[in-house]
């Protein structure tokens, strides 16, 4: 047997893999297990024959159970099988209960959990293979893809950054890293960033094997965006969420929660009422009407603004969720909906005016804020990342939701650059 992985590793050295699978094929059929099953194992999973890795590595980790990298790799080839998913899975909880900290265990166990659609579990194995190992940059590609793909583009990118700039400029997995990377950032709607990362992984690799280019092309070649990715805000607001209320009322004079209790309070709207606050952020809206609440409920995008929500111990129900969905799942649960500086976040307001008419009960009333663009109709994106709304594209949502304005007028709720941003702020009544 000795001899047999001697001569095998002769010729590997010699350059003849042919020669070196033939030897050792032989020597397997004839009962050999242990290195010489491994060595033939990794052989053939290196050529993509991963039905024959995966039996032959069964067999040389039945004389040795505990050999990590034949374990590792047997799992690797088990995830190239996707008709032995189920396996897959078994494996990898095997390996993951016996050695919590293997790195490539939780990244596999990552990717089978998002085809599961078990997203929390996926993003917490994916954040544990790159705190277990944060230079491999070829499992944080892979790893990278699977945050993207499961809504969390910002750990991605962040994991990335650290390793990119860490890494030898031959390693051959850079270009393939750099366009995770733009991938990452393209989910972030940053598509500056994401057009240098595609270009530095081309500079690294002209030959394109990571396919930089169909990205770049595809991007050069794409319109302003008709929304923002729900990604980008929620990371946004996520990271933004521990200063926001000291920069937004400190630094910027946000006062849009102040000035929709004073609309509230000019049209003598009484109190006593179902109150839902949407983008409801840190709380400061719900804060502002709370007295004017019977029951005042709460949501947002992003799960860190939710939190900081909850520590106000002002609303009686909070939770996390997107607008549009949210306000349609609850059919006539409302009698005033709040949305202070949140429809800021989407472009055409005809979907969001018809979720607000159906979470509204009969009568019920629409508080909102936005920014304001002077043009005839529609909408358009700034460069502050922020929608900004013609007069006439809010009054024909609403109007077209079936709502009656009770008043609409302009009103600036931040300070920008020293100058007010222009907006408009409304109370409409659902008929
Ligand atoms: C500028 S903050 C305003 C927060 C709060 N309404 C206030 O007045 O302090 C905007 C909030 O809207 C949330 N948001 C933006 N787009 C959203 C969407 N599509 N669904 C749910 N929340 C959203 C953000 O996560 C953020 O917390």
């Amino acid at each position: 047997m000795t001899d047999t992985l001697a001569r095998a590793f002769e010729l590997l050295d010699q350059g003849d893999r042919g020669g070196a699978i033939a030897i050792l094929y032989q020597a397997t059929e004839q009962g050999a297990g242990g290195e010489i099953a491994g060595l033939l194992a990794e052989l053939r999973a290196e050529a993509g024959e991963h039905e024959q890795a995966v039996a032959l590595f069964t067999r040389a980790l039945a004389d040795d159970p505990g050999h990590g990298p034949w374990r590792r790799a047997r799992l690797s080839s088990l995830m190239q099988l996707p008709a032995r998913r189920e396996e897959a899975q078994r494996f990898c909880a095997e390996i993951l209960a016996q050695r919590g900290d293997d790195p490539t265990a939780h990244r596999h166990m990552a990717r089978l959990c998002l085809e599961a659609g078990k997203i929390e579990a996926a993003v917490s194995h994916a954040r544990e293979a790159i705190f277990l190992a944060p230079h491999d940059l070829e499992s944080l590609g892979d790893i990278a893809d699977i945050l993207t793909t499961a809504g969390e583009p910002l750990p991605a990118v962040e994991a990335l950054a650290v390793a990119l700039a860490q890494a030898h400029p031959a390693d051959p997995a850079l270009p393939f890293a750099a366009v995770a990377q733009a991938r990452g950032w393209l989910a972030l709607a940053e598509p500056a960033k994401a057009a240098t990362s595609l270009r530095r992984a081309l500079e690294l690799d002209p030959g394109d094997s990571a396919g930089a280019q169909g990205l770049l092309d595809q991007l050069e070649a794409a319109d302003a965006p008709a929304d923002l990715p729900a990604t980008f805000v929620r990371a946004l607001f996520d990271t933004y969420a521990d200063r926001f209320d000291r920069e937004l009322v400190g630094r910027l004079h946000y006062d849009a929660p102040a000035a929709l209790r004073a609309v509230l309070d000019e049209q003598g709207i009484a109190g006593g009422r179902d109150v839902l606050d949407a983008g409801c952020g840190t709380g400061l809206a719900g804060l502002a009407v709370r007295d004017m609440a019977r029951r005042l409920a709460g949501f947002d995008l992003s799960p860190r603004m939710v939190e900081k929500a909850r520590a106000r111990d002002i609303y009686h129900e909070l939770w996390v969720g997107e607008l549009v969905e949210s306000l349609t799942q609850r059919p006539a649960s409302a009698d005033l909906l709040l949305a202070a500086d949140v429809l800021v976040y989407l472009g055409d307001l005809r979907p969001v005016m018809a979720a607000a008419a159906t979470v509204l009960r009969p009568g019920g009333l629409f508080a909102f804020t936005c920014e304001r663009v002077d043009q005839p109709d529609g909408f358009l994106l700034h460069e502050g990342r922020r929608f900004a709304h013609a007069e006439a594209h809010v009054r024909q949502a609403l109007a077209q939701a079936g709502f009656s304005i009770l008043t609409l007028c302009h009103h600036s709720t931040r300070i920008d650059r020293g100058q007010p941003v222009p907006g408009l702020i409304c109370l409409a009544q659902q008929a």
